[in-house]
């Protein structure tokens, strides 16, 4: 293919991503809870916590336009070891037309015991969340954080974005530690990453 070919090819996909990522926003601001989908270089650095050797599936929340889904991929994981919670049918059904393979469950992350249905007792590996999260009380926010790290092994992390400079969920440090990630300032707007432990 010619580098114009791969130069369209590249720059129409991202652009068609942008116009998906838009159309989601424009239908529901509060759930999407960003205004450009997540940049490559933050989900790739998301999808470094995952270990590829655990032989343990991986828990991802809110793919949206799938960005941290691919990169997710990228890390060695096989499509069938990831499971992934899209709370808007029309991500769903774009996510389950792009990703073959991939266990999209179309439902919502803070109702995990009901959403992940035949993976409900399921150890994952680690969790990699989107979901934004600032639109809920904090109580919710905890209960979330602890209810993921139930079905993680102990020391194993739940990375989540935001854009704020704290933490989006308040520290526990009997239940649980907070560490901050990274900041990634090619992000729209500039991300903040945490990871959250528990702390025995
Ligand atoms: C900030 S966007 C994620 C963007 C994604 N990383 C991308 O680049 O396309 C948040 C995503 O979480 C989804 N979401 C919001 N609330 C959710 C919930 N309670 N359960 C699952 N997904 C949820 C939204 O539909 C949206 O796709």
């Amino acid at each position: 293919m010619s580098l114009r070919l791969k130069v369209k090819e590249k720059f129409g996909r991202k652009f068609d991503e942008e116009i998906r990522f838009f159309k989601g926003w424009m239908s529901n601001t509060r759930a999407v809870g960003a205004i450009l989908p997540t940049s490559s270089i933050t989900a790739r650095r998301m999808a470094s916590i995952v270990d590829r050797h655990s032989g343990l599936p991986v828990l991802e929340l809110g793919p949206g336009t799938g960005v941290i889904t691919k990169a997710i991929l990228e890390q060695g994981i096989a499509p069938e070891k990831l499971v992934s919670v899209e709370y808007s049918t029309e991500f769903f059904n774009h996510l389950k037309a792009h990703f073959a393979g991939v266990n999209f469950i179309n439902g919502d992350a803070f109702d995990l015991s009901r959403t992940l249905g035949a993976f409900k007792d399921q150890q994952f590996d680690c969790v990699v969340s989107a979901v934004p999260l600032l639109n809920f009380p904090m109580h919710r926010r905890v209960e979330l954080i602890e209810d993921l790290l139930s079905r993680i092994p102990f020391g194993r992390p739940v990375v989540q974005i935001s854009y704020g400079p704290l933490s989006p969920v308040v520290a526990m440090p009997d239940r649980y530690r907070i560490e901050h990630f990274d900041f990634v300032v090619r992000n729209i707007p500039p991300a903040q990453l945490w990871v959250y432990r528990k702390t025995h």
